[in-house]
This record gives structure tokens, sequence and C-alpha cells, in this order.
């Protein structure tokens, strides 16, 4: 058996940013464009009029001030509210592929490694953006990378559950070493055009290197345990598929085609099951909230994180304790936990305790009890 730990993080951010100022601005003039279109329906009583969204209700209710995207043209153009992305050749590197690949490079350079020293890709994300061949059989062959590679979706859980999948065949010898990729393209699952839900994701790609222990080249993470966990619930549901023009309405423009979710519902059911799960993990592995040096969470809302973070360390975590990243990036489902660590580790000392907890869709949640090796 060989301990298993992470050598290199890195994170590809898209240059294009949305402040809730424009979000709002946007779906404002999409909603009253909307209105006013349907003018006669609405004063007959058919058709409840769309109600204005507010920079106030957003920071509020989410801690979420801006959010990056590969394109901000589509989503704040009140005729389009959507990305625009280019459709690309079949000879050309998917747009998933090229944010991953950037990630993947600069978790290669801090780890101080290259292509040859990696056995294996899992592409671990909420979408992919085709059915086959897999992401991240693509991803390997853009990195030149011989093995095997993968891709698994576990929605904002894909990060930690391909983390553990990565740590365990490590842990047994079967491979040496994997690299996690997490491109989310959410902007492209995002419904912009429902103010309930239009201010909650962004576009990011995040990138983890997992090797033998006996493999780092510099400071890294043991990996001293990981556990995951589901239970399955409709709350959060995407319903868009391959089966989709199969179905007499699949193809229409329909609402539950892209991200919706009873966000009362998720708050209430799955802050306890998130709670229990880190406690249990803890517990587990002889881990006391007073060993505990940072908590790096799933960024969907601030006031969840805030309550676990209370509930976990048994106190009110102090600045710095329980990084967000949230209110520059939004939601950007796998890839949060995995942006606050790659941001936020550095200064821990050799020796330190900490704990990487994501949780959503399924629902799902996974966490990675981690050692700080100088
Ligand atoms: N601007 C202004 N008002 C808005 C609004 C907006 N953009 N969106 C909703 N509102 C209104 C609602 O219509 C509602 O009005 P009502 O009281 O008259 O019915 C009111 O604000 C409160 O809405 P509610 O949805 O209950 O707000 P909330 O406090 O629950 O916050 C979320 C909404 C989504 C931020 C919150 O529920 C959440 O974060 N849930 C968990 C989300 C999550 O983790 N999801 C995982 C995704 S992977």
């Amino acid at each position: 058996m060989f301990t298993p730990a992470i050598t290199g993080t890195g994170v590809f951010t898209p240059s294009q940013t949305i402040t809730n100022a424009e979000l709002v601005a946007a779906f404002n003039a999409y909603a009253d464009k909307t209105n006013a279109e349907n003018a006669k329906a609405i004063a007959a009583g058919k058709m409840e009029p769309l109600a204005h969204s507010s920079e106030e209700f957003i920071l509020k209710a989410s801690g979420i001030e801006q959010r990056y995207v590969m394109d901000k043209s589509g989503v704040l153009d009140p005729e389009v509210m959507h990305p625009l992305l280019r459709q690309r050749g079949d000879d050309e590197p998917s747009i998933m592929a090229e944010m991953a690949l950037d990630a993947a490079k600069k978790a290669l350079a801090q780890a101080g490694k290259t292509a040859a020293d990696v056995d294996t890709v899992i592409c671990a994300a909420s979408n992919m953006e085709r059915a086959y061949p897999a992401l991240a059989i693509e991803i390997q062959d853009l990195l030149g990378i011989k093995g095997f590679a993968f891709d698994m979706n576990v929605a904002c859980s894909s990060a930690t559950f391909g983390i553990q999948a990565a740590a365990d065949m490590v842990r047994s010898g079967s491979i040496r070493s994997a690299l996690v990729v997490n491109p989310e393209i959410c902007s492209g699952h995002l419904e912009w055009r429902d103010r309930d839900c239009h201010f909650i994701f962004g576009d990011v790609a995040t990138a983890t290197l997992i090797e033998r222990s006996e493999d780092a080249t510099g400071a890294y993470f043991e990996i001293l345990s990981t556990r995951c966990a589901t239970s399955f619930s409709n709350n959060i549901r995407n319903n868009n598929g391959y089966l989709r023009r199969s179905r007499p309405d699949g193809v229409e423009d329909r609402r539950d085609m892209q991200f919706m979710q009873n966000g009362r519902k998720v708050f209430k059911e799955v802050l306890p099951m998130v709670s229990q799960h880190i406690a249990e993990h803890m517990e587990a592995e002889g881990v006391s909230n007073t060993d505990l040096k940072r908590l790096w969470l799933h960024q969907a809302n601030k006031t969840m994180n805030d309550f676990i973070g209370k509930k976990v360390l048994g106190r009110t975590p102090e600045a710095g304790e329980q990084p967000n990243i949230l209110q520059d990036y939004a939601n950007t489902s796998s890839a949060g936990s995995i942006i606050a660590f790659s941001k936020y580790s550095d200064d821990l000392s050799a020796g330190d305790l900490g704990l990487i907890c994501s949780f959503g869709a399924g629902y799902s949640v996974g966490s990675v009890i981690l050692r700080r090796v100088a």
C-alpha cells in the first residue's frame, strides 16, 4: 500500500466577468421586454409578469458579488440570455478540454512534474460537452499522457469523488499518479431567464495532481482519508439528456432542460447531511475540531458555509480558517472547494490538518482529510 498525496493544484479562470449590477441590468431589460411582448396575456390574467431581480437580494441571499464566464455577450443580451460559444471543428481541442489543460499544466508545474509522470486522467465535472469520446481521453491526448482516462459526473461533488477514486488507485498501487480535472461551464446549463437562480453560477476549471507521497518533490498534502455519500433527491435537477429528441416536446425550449432547484429545501436538507457527514468522517479518523486548521468548503452560498463552519469547529470560524471564494467566482459546481484549497493552503505548516468538502445535486457529499507535509 502507498500513501496518496496532493502534490499540485491549478486553476483556470476565464477572462470575462459579470458583476451583479451588469447581471441585474440585463435580466431586468429581459423581464421588461418579455412583459411588454405579453402585455395582453398579462392583462387577461393568463400570465404572471416577470418581476425584477435585485443586487441587494443576490448579495444578501448568496454572498456572490460577481462571476467569471466564458462568454458574457450572449448572457447579457436580452435577446439571447445564454452564452454564445463558437462551434469548434472535431479536429480542434474542445473548449472544456482547453480549460482543463490550462489548469492541469499549472498543477503539474506546481508539483514539479511533467505529463510523463502521470498515469491517469479523470475528468470529474457536472456536465460534459459531448457524449463521447470521453473528455478525459482528449485531455490525456493533449497532454501526451500514456495510460488511461475516464469521465465521471457527481455534479457539485465530482472533484472529491474523483480525488477518492484517484487516491484509492494510488494507494493500491494500480497507478502511480492521476490528474483529476474539473472543467465547469456552468453558464451553459444555468437558466439566466429565471431570477430565482440567474445569479448562482460561474465558469472555471481546476486540476489536482495525486501522486504517491514518496514521489513528491516539494511540500505536499498527504491524503489521510476520503469519504463519499449519496442520497437521491429531485431538489436539484436538470432533465437535459440524450433521449431529448425521443420525447414529443423534448427539443422545445423547456425550463427543465436547464438547472432547476428548490433552494429552500436544498438548504434545509443538505446542511444537516453535510454537517453530520463531516463529523462522522472526522470521528472515524480520530480528528477533533481543535485539530483542524482549515476547511475548504463547496462554494455555493455564504450562509451555508458559515453554518457548516460553525457546526464543524464548534464555534464561529476565524478569518482565514474557512476561506470563501464564492464572492468572486460564484458557485462553480465541482471546482469551488478546489479553488479555495488551491488559493488558501500554502501558508499551512507541516503537520497541520485540513478538510476539503463538496456537496450538491444527487444529493452528494464528499470529504477529504489532508495533512500538510513540509
Ligand atoms: N431578486 C430579487 N428577489 C428575488 C430574486 C432576485 N434575483 N430571486 C428570488 N427573489 C425573491 C423570491 O421570489 C422570494 O420572494 P417571496 O418571498 O415573495 O416568495 C424571496 O426573494 C426569497 O426567495 P428564496 O428563494 O426563498 O430566497 P433564499 O433566501 O432561499 O435564497 C438561494 C435563494 C438559492 C440563494 C438559497 O435558497 C440557496 O442558496 N439555497 C441552496 C442553494 C444550493 O446550494 N444549491 C446547490 C446548487 S448546486
